[in-house]
């Protein structure tokens, strides 16, 4: 019943094999979707490069760089888009970012540029991106974002990360009521504690995997499969209901109170 035959998907995020992007995109293509893949460019093109190796399996349609803090880079990726595609379905918008001294010690130090880096490439972004997949999502469509219960409970040393993860529960909230009468529906993940590139930036991030093995009921964490799943179905018709929400998908650790 999963099937995106047909559906074309804008997947970001993705920076090696551990990405939950990584997961997310292996489940788009399962169902068949046709990907176009965007990566973060550095000078040396080394994720270039990495990147390319890993999606090659999946033969992407596009495969283009997108810094989300360009403007200019986010209009030629749609460009592209309506270039080759003409219209498209699927936005995944799964990348975040803070600088690693933001990501322990007090919440109170941060700082003014730290707190407007990490709203503006974690938040932020997801507006810009939808503004941008608006005019091309001709016949509706699914944006889904990635997000952590660190925006609704304090969780040691996550810090500015919270408040960006706020601000991007609350955009997807405000996105789905502009975009829904265009039949986008728009939806949050908010995905228990796997180790990746941007986790282990966060202070303390094995305790955190730990307590919730420990804690939540299924007495484990999850993986990038089982994300990717659920990002699968809220792309498809079988969600085509949903608008609005933040999905939890943590083997439960959110519903425990000790
Ligand atoms: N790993 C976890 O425990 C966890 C839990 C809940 C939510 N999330 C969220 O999942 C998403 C993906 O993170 P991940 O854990 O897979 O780590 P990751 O490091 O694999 O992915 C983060 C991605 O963000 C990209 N990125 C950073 N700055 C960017 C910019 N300026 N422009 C474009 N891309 C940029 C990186 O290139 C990378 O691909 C993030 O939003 C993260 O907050 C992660």
């Amino acid at each position: 019943m999963l099937d995106l035959t047909g559906k074309k998907a804008l997947v970001t995020g993705i920076a090696n094999n551990r990405s939950i992007a990584w997961g997310i995109a292996q489940k788009l293509h399962e169902a068949g979707a046709e990907l176009c893949i965007t990566y973060l460019p550095d000078d040396r093109g080394r994720f270039e490069k990495k990147v390319g190796d890993l999606v090659a399996p999946l033969n992407p349609t596009l495969f283009l760089p997108c810094n989300v803090q360009d403007d200019e880079q986010i209009d030629a990726t749609f460009a592209a888009i309506a270039d080759r595609w003409g219209s498209f379905d699927i936005l995944i918008h799964c990348l975040a970012f803070a600088n690693k001294d933001e990501l322990t010690g007090d919440f109170s130090a941060t700082s003014r540029d730290g707190f407007a880096t990490a709203l503006g490439i974690s938040a932020y972004s997801l507006t810009r991106l939808a503004r941008a997949a608006k005019p091309l999502m001709t016949g509706g469509g699914s944006i889904v974002t990635l997000t952590y219960l660190g925006s609704v409970r304090v969780i040691p040393n996550y810090n500015v990360m919270g408040i960006a993860k706020a601000a991007l529960e609350a955009s997807v909230r405000y996105l789905a009521s502009e975009l829904g009468p265009q039949g986008i529906r728009v939806n949050a993940i908010s995905a228990g504690p796997i180790r990746t590139l941007a986790s282990s930036a966060v202070g303390g991030i094995l305790d955190m995997i730990r307590h919730v093995e420990e804690t939540a009921p299924l007495r484990r964490t999850v993986t990038q499969d089982e994300v990717g799943g659920t990002a699968a179905f809220l792309c498809s018709d079988l969600a085509s209901g949903l608008t609005g929400q933040v999905l939890y998908v943590d083997s439960g650790y959110q519903i425990m109170g000790m």
